[in-house]
């Protein structure tokens, strides 16, 4: 098992000109692809199954979701940037883990649903986070919808229902026997520019949005980095009022409960900003620590 943090700007995908996307670049966001070519270059050395991912733009307000048909294929336009991502994508699910992992958060009391509706849209956090991380979409993948805990409560809540999901995670994989990528598909600090460039790769305009939102991004990732991972969680709800963190939607926080709330550091494979917002590609080697 692996964790991940793998953050979803479009962005990313629009600047490496995949043939699924119809819109074209110039590149851009260098830092954060090669980030990502580090990480798929590290990945590339283990034997996985299956991507397990949950994504704060599947919002269901009613528990969490799972996709449950085998297979998705169709188009996926960005609401906010359809000038940069239209993405024609077609992936395998893992129905028979996400059942398990349903099944097993529904024995600890959570509010759970298979989505079954083979017409559902499938949203762009989870198909530009395994784009990154597997371009050849050739590993299933288990989708998870984030049940906005904090939009509808609080972080303290929102966290809560989080572990809980991230042990029914792994123990629900560790029954199975399969070996799993757990990506938290989110970026850190999340205040972002209101205006777009005429040409949107121009990285000449391209940097944090405040001096307070580096700060925040630099304190996550060293305290990840040294194996703070427990300090992160007690620090959320600072890190989601102050930073407006996109690991409100939980993310973050499901996977490192999932991996076992780790002691041992991350590694960094890059940072970046996109449109002014903070972000962090980084692993979680569990499958090389003896104690895991
Ligand atoms: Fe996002």
């Amino acid at each position: 098992m692996a964790g991940l943090l793998a953050p979803h700007p479009p962005h990313l995908v629009y600047a490496e000109n995949p043939e699924q996307n119809e819109p074209s670049s110039e590149g851009g966001w260098e830092q954060l692809r090669w980030g990502y070519e580090r990480l798929r270059e590290s990945l590339s050395e283990i034997d996985y199954d299956c991507l397990v991912i949950l994504s704060p733009h599947w919002q269901t307000y009613v528990g969490t979701h799972f996709l449950g048909v085998e297979n998705f294929k169709s188009l996926s336009v960005d609401p906010v940037f359809p000038n940069l991502f239209r993405f024609h994508y077609d992936m395998k699910i893992d129905v028979e883990l996400a059942q398990a992992i349903h099944d097993e958060a529904q024995g600890q009391g959570m509010s759970v649903k298979m989505m079954e509706n083979p017409d559902f849209r499938v949203d762009y956090g989870t198909i530009t986070s395994c784009h990154m991380v597997r371009p050849q979409w050739d590993k299933p993948i288990v989708a998870i919808s984030s049940n906005r805990g904090h939009a509808y409560y609080s972080v303290e809540v929102m966290q809560e229902m989080m572990l809980e999901l991230g042990r029914a995670t792994r123990k629900a994989i560790e029954d199975s026997g399969k070996r799993c990528v757990l990506i938290a598909s989110n970026s850190l600090s999340h205040r972002h520019f209101t205006t777009e460039s005429a040409v949107p790769e121009d990285m000449s305009v391209e940097h944090i949005t405040s001096h307070a939102m580096h700060l925040w991004d630099m304190r996550i990732i060293e305290l990840l980095r040294a194996g703070k991972s427990q300090q992160v969680v007690n620090e959320m709800p600072e890190f989601v009022e102050q930073a407006i963190a996109e690991a409100d939607g939980g993310a973050l926080t499901w996977m490192l409960s999932a991996i076992g709330m780790p002691e041992h550091g991350a590694i960094l494979h890059g940072y970046g900003t996109i449109i002014g917002t903070g972000n962090a590609i980084m692993e979680w080697p569990c499958h090389a620590w003896s104690d895991a």
